[in-house]
C-alpha cells in the first residue's frame, strides 16, 4: 500500500520524475513543428518568455497546492478550502488528463511502431537512389502507419500496458525508478544528436533559421501558440505536477525544483531545435512542406537514409522519442490513478485498472480516427482532433486560470509563501514576485488568450 510509498525517495528522483513529465512529445514533437509554423526564432523567444513569466510562477502554483494538499487534484482543493467548490478545479483537471491520455497513448504507440520498423529495417525497404522520391515514400509510410486499423491500435496498447505495469509497481519502485534510467539516457541521446547535427556540413544555416529571430512575423497567434505550448510542454494545467507534488517531502525547495526542471524542458526543445533545422537545411530539404508530425516521421526518417548508419540513427532517434513519450504518460495516468486511490480508497491495483481499462476502449477510437474512422465528426473534428483541442486549447488554460484565480484571491492566507518557504525555514525573496504575478497577470493573459480562441 502507499503509507511507505507516498514521497518520492530521493531528490534526483523527484526531479528526473517531474521532468519526466515535462519532457515528453510536446518538446520533440510539437516543438520543432510549432517553431516551424510560427516562423523560427521569434516564436522560440516569445516561448522562452512565456515559460520564465508565467510557466515558472504557474508551476510554482500547482507545487504549494500539491503539497499542501497532498491528494490528487479534486482532494487537494477539497482540502485546503473544505465546504467550497473550488474541487470542480481538479475534476477539470481529471477530464483534461483523461483525454489527453487517450490521444497521447495513440502519438506514443507511433513512436513504438517506427522503433519496431528501424530495428526491423522494414522503414528503410523501400529508399530508393533518387533520394527526391523518398519524401513520398516516408510520407506513405507515415500514412500507413497512423491510418491503418489494426497496427497503430495494438502498439497504443502496448504503451497502455507497459505504463499500467509502471504505474501499479507504485510511485518509488515504478514512477522514480523508470525515471531515474530513463532521464539520463534520454539525455545522452539528445547530446549525441546534437553533436551529430551541429557538425553536418551546412549546419550553420540551420541554426541562424532557427536562432536568428525575424518580428515580422509574429501575430496574436504566435504569441497564443507559444503559450499553449509552454503550458503543454511543462505539463500545466491539469493536475500533473500537483499530483507529483503530492510526493515532495516537506523540505524539498520548491522553487529550485520549478526552476531546474523548467530550464531542463526548455533545453530540452532548444537541443531538439538544434537537431532538427540545421540537419533538415544540411540535407537540403527546407523546400519540402512540413507539418506537425510529419517533421519527426517523416523528415527525420529521410535524414537518417542519407545517412551512413541509417537504422543505427534511426533505433536510437525513436528510442529517444519513446522514452520521453512513456515517462509523460505515467504521470498523466497517474491523476486519475490517485485520484481513485484518494477519493474510493481504491488499492493502487484496482485504481490503475479503474483508468486503464476504459481506456483500452477509448484509445483504439483516437487511433482509428486517423484512418476508418477519419469521417467521423464531432463539431467538425475528428475524434483525435477533438479530445487534442479540447484539452489542450480550453480546458488546460481554464484549469489554470482557475488556479491563479483561486491561489491569488481565495486560497488560505499565507498558503502559498507557506509553501514557497518550507513554512519560513528560508526567505523566499521571489514570493511577492511570484504571488504578483499569480494574482495579476497570469489570469489576464490566461483570459486573453482562452476568449480569442472564440474569436
Ligand atoms: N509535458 C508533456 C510533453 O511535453 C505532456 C504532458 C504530460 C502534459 N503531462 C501533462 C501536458 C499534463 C499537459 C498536462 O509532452
Amino acid at each position: 500500500m502507499r503509507s511507505n510509498d507516498s514521497q518520492f525517495k530521493s531528490k534526483i528522483g523527484l526531479i528526473a520524475a517531474t521532468a519526466g513529465s515535462a519532457v515528453g512529445l510536446g518538446n520533440i514533437w510539437r516543438f520543432p513543428a510549432e517553431t516551424q509554423a510560427n516562423g523560427g526564432a521569434a516564436f522560440l523567444l516569445i516561448y522562452a518568455v512565456c515559460v520564465l513569466l508565467l510557466g515558472i510562477p504557474v508551476m510554482l502554483g500547482e507545487f504549494s497546492i500539491g503539497r499542501a494538499g497532498g491528494s490528487d487534484p479534486i482532494g487537494c482543493y477539497h482540502r485546503l478550502s473544505p465546504d467550497k467548490k473550488w474541487w470542480m478545479i481538479g475534476t477539470t483537471g481529471i477530464i483534461a488528463s483523461y483525454l489527453i491520455l487517450c490521444f497521447y497513448t495513440v502519438v506514443a504507440g507511433w513512436t513504438l511502431e517506427y522503433l519496431t520498423q528501424s530495428v526491423t529495417g522494414s522503414l528503410y525497404g523501400e529508399v530508393s537512389a533518387d533520394v527526391s522520391a523518398n519524401s513520398a515514400t516516408f510520407s506513405g509510410i507515415m500514412t500507413e502507419n497512423i491510418s491503418s486499423a489494426w497496427s497503430p491500435i495494438i502498439n497504443t496498447l502496448i504503451l497502455v500496458l507497459i505504463t499500467f505495469l509502471i504505474i501499479i509497481a507504485g510511485v518509488q519502485k515504478g514512477i522514480e525508478r523508470v525515471s531515474n534510467i530513463l532521464m539520463p539516457l534520454l539525455f545522452v541521446l539528445l547530446i549525441v544528436f546534437c553533436v551529430v547535427s551541429l557538425t553536418l556540413p551546412g549546419a550553420g544555416k540551420g541554426v541562424s533559421y532557427f536562432l536568428n529571430p525575424d518580428f515580422s512575423k509574429v501575430t496574436m497567434s504566435t504569441v497564443v501558440n507559444a503559450l499553449g505550448q509552454a503550458f503543454f510542454s511543462l505539463s500545466l494545467g491539469m493536475g500533473a505536477l500537483m499530483t507529483y507534488a503530492a510526493y515532495f517531502p516537506k523540505s524539498t525547495r520548491l522553487g529550485r525544483t520549478a526552476v531546474t526542471v523548467s530550464i531542463f524542458d526548455m533545453a530540452v526543445a532548444i537541443m531538439m531545435g538544434l537537431i532538427i533545422f540545421p540537419a533538415i537545411m544540411s540535407f537540403g530539404l527546407e523546400g519540402e512542406q512540413f507539418e506537425g508530425a510529419s517533421l519527426v516521421f517523416v523528415t527525420m526518417p529521410e535524414i537518417f537514409a542519407k545517412m551512413g548508419g541509417t537504422q543505427i540513427w534511426s533505433i536510437m532517434f525513436f528510442t529517444l522519442l519513446l522514452l520521453a513519450a512513456l515517462t509523460s504518460v505515467i504521470s498523466v495516468a497517474e491523476v486519475a490513478v490517485r485520484m481513485f486511490q484518494d477519493r474510493f480508497k481504491f488499492s493502487r491495483l484496482k485504481a490503475a485498472l479503474c483508468v486503464i481499462i476504459p481506456l483500452i476502449a477509448i484509445s483504439p477510437l483516437c487511433s482509428l480516427a486517423n484512418g476508418p474512422l477519419h469521417d467521423f465528426r464531432i463539431l467538425g473534428m475528428d475524434l483525435f482532433t477533438l479530445f487534442d483541442t479540447v484539452a489542450t486549447n480550453i480546458l488546460l488554460p481554464i484549469g489554470a486560470l482557475l488556479m491563479c484565480i483561486y491561489l491569488g484571491w481565495f486560497a488560505p492566507k499565507g498558503l502559498m509563501y507557506g509553501q514557497l518557504s518550507n513554512h519560513g525555514t528560508f526567505r523566499a525573496r521571489y514570493a511577492g514576485l511570484v504571488l504578483f504575478i499569480i494574482k495579476w497577470i497570469a489570469p489576464l493573459i490566461l483570459l486573453t488568450i482562452l476568449v480569442s480562441q472564440f474569436l
